[in-house]
């Protein structure tokens, strides 16, 4: 494993939550003003799990950071059940007070998504850049919405998913059709711009990719490979998804 990578192997997907929820609690009661990144999908679901009752408690204050999520379906707005606007309002931001004004997520529903992913790019820029960036990965290897390619994606841009996301992302919607086929993603630049990366990755599904990105080549069909070239990389897995590394 890279110097530049801290690994951290843990039993089970509770164990990763309660890993997980501890360090990102310890970098906000640090940091309560700081810029976070924030991922969705079912990885970090415990973690979230976990904050939310850690600021219930007064463990951890959360009304003051600033959030900046990785990606947005696009074609569905945000009062829709599966956005990642809705997702993260429901899991996260209402229940730990993340003011309304400090929830950045790309609009999916934006009249020119082009438009939308340079002013998301600046506007991370124009708050300072982000201090941690939480990611989960994709069977396929990819962060955020950077699908496997010929090339890294670079700044906040326009994604089509790949088949075989839509394909995972299915099991969130009523039927594979209603899977939005494209998304508004930060780039691979964008989150290599983050001082930390929080990588989290659980199940045996995640095992071989996994193993791929931290010690396979550096190369644009593993777009999370990317991560072994940031300085401060910090993965917690379960035995199951660890099990090449
Ligand atoms: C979510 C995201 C995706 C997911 C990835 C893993 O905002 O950007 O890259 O992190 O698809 O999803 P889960 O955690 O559902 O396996």
């Amino acid at each position: 494993m890279l110097k530049n990578i801290t690994l951290y192997v843990v039993e089970d997907y509770n164990a990763l939550s309660q890993k997980a929820a501890l360090l990102f609690a310890q970098t906000v009661k640090t940091n309560p003003t700081g810029v976070y990144g924030l991922a969705t999908g079912s990885t970090p679901e415990g973690m979230y799990d976990r904050l939310v009752k850690m600021s219930q408690t007064n463990e951890i204050d959360m009304t003051k950071i600033v959030a900046f999520n990785l990606d947005e379906y696009v074609s569905i707005g945000p009062d829709h059940t599966q956005s990642y606007a809705y997702y993260m309002a429901t899991k996260l931001f209402n229940a730990t007070g993340v003011p309304i004004q400090n929830r950045n997520i790309p609009r999916g529903d934006a009249p020119d998504p082009h438009n939308e992913c340079a002013e998301y790019e600046k506007k991370i820029v124009n708050a300072g850049g982000i201090h941690l960036q939480v990611l989960g990965i994709g069977t396929n290897g990819h962060i955020g919405f950077n699908e496997p390619a010929d090339t890294f994606a670079g700044q906040t841009s326009y994604a089509a998913l790949a088949e075989e996301t839509i394909q995972a992302n299915s099991r969130f919607f009523d039927s594979i059709d209603d899977v939005p086929k494209f998304a508004i993603s930060m780039g691979i630049q964008t989150i290599m711009m983050a001082e930390t990366i929080l990588l989290l990755a659980s199940g045996e599904s995640k095992a071989k990719i996994l193993g791929e990105a931290l010690q396979g080549p550096i190369t644009p069909q593993v777009p999370a490979s990317a991560l072994q070239l940031h300085r401060n990389v910090i993965v917690i897995a379960d035995k199951a998804a660890a099990k090449f590394l």
